[in-house]
């Protein structure tokens, strides 16, 4: 019998992909979600691509009823990734509470779960917001936490030290993967990005103004001190990053892990800047995009990428796809969204997580 993953977040962005990814690695996802930021358009999109259905339960993890039944329906899972969680930076500012709920409590409810049940071991969606603006580039996992510029990193900051502090005494093992910046969509161009609301997140706006949706892009900052000006980060194809979580739970699963606590950097380890991502869309897509210089926004740092020595070596994982592969996969989802109605057209902004 395949190893049943309870897939918190699953219709979500990563989620999804990765549920695909799970799918085809020998595992069997057991999908949540409270659907506050997907569809269910996305569960049947995955069983397109999959050729076959996917348990999914509606469910908000910050129900402990509904989730402790959960639990007792499913006495079988050998594995949690928890992806579920709110992610827009600028919402955090102005309703911390409700990130510390949803990011931090929820966290705890589902970690009591996790030890009563006896389940082995929990994925974890970390950050590189954890690191704040490093000294040192590329950013090893052994820098120690920067500063959080917002209630949503100090978040990921809390969540990966409650896991620490439950992880060592407890017999599940955790393992915290910090993403660096997820882009892209799957190659079938049915799942990818999909923002509720104003996005939160760079390409989805540069799609977005790409087909018309919105009048411009703006760039925050062109001081910064890098060769053009603008911020750098480090991006990585959605499906690359959903190939390092089943390579994670492989570890897991197998009992290699050799602390109870393990974090991974997962990039490319290549830095590219905005002005650089706008150029590559227009370059592989041929779709010139009209864009303009806005001050810089308060909370963003001006560059980081990722050392992913720890993950190559100890993961046997790597970023596959290229920067083409991310903005042609990226403008495909876009293209395949613009018949139907999901995407809004509030004013352009972008968060780096
Ligand atoms: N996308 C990024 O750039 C990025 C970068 C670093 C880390 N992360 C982290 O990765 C995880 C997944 O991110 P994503 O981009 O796929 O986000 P997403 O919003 O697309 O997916 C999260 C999913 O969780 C669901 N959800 C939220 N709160 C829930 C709750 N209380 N109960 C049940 N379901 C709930 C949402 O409906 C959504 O489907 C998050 O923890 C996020 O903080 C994302």
């Amino acid at each position: 019998m395949k190893p049943l993953i309870l897939v918190t977040g699953g219709l979500g962005y990563i989620g999804s992909h990765t549920v695909i990814e799970l799918a085809q690695s020998g595992y069997e996802p057991l999908i949540i979600d409270n659907l506050s930021n997907s569809s269910l358009r996305v569960l049947d999109r995955l069983e397109t691509i999959a050729d076959r259905p996917f348990t999914f339960e509606k469910i908000d993890l910050n129900d402990h009823a509904a989730m402790k039944h959960l639990f007792q329906r499913y006495p079988n899972i050998r594995g949690v990734i928890h992806f579920a969680a709110s992610k827009a930076v600028g919402e955090s500012i102005e309703k911390p509470l409700l990130y510390y709920r949803n990011n931090v409590s929820a966290l705890v409810n589902l970690l009591e779960l996790v030890e009563t049940n006896s389940v082995p071991g929990i994925i974890f969606s970390s950050s590189c917001t954890v690191y704040g603006q490093p000294n040192i580039l590329p950013v090893t996992e052994s820098m120690p936490f920067g500063k959080a510029s917002s209630p949503y990193g100090r978040s990921k900051q809390i969540g990966e030290q409650i896991l620490m502090d439950a992880s060592s005494t407890s017999a599940f093992t955790c393992i915290a993967l910090r993403y660096f910046n997820p882009i892209g969509a799957h190659e079938s161009g049915l799942i990818g990005e999909l923002p509720n609301g104003v996005p939160s997140n760079l390409v989805p706006f540069i799609t977005q103004t790409a087909a018309g949706l919105r009048d411009k892009l703006r760039v925050f900052g062109n001081d910064y001190n890098t060769p053009d000006g603008t911020a750098i980060r480090d991006y990585i194809h959605v499906m690359d990053l959903a190939a390092a979580h089943v390579a994670a739970l492989n570890r897991q699963l197998q009992g290699k892990q050799t602390s109870n606590y393990e974090i991974f950097n997962i990039g490319t380890g290549q830095g590219f800047s905005v002005l650089e991502l706008i150029e590559a869309f227009d370059r592989v897509n041929n779709r010139p995009l009209p864009f303009k210089i806005a001050d810089r926004r308060p909370g963003d740092i001006e560059k980081i990428f990722a050392d992913t020595t720890k993950a190559s070596q100890v993961l046997q994982w790597r970023a596959k796809r290229s920067l083409h592969d991310m903005m042609r996969t990226a403008w495909q989802w876009q293209e395949n969204l613009m018949n139907e109605s999901f995407t809004s057209t509030t004013q352009p902004q972008y968060d780096n997580r």
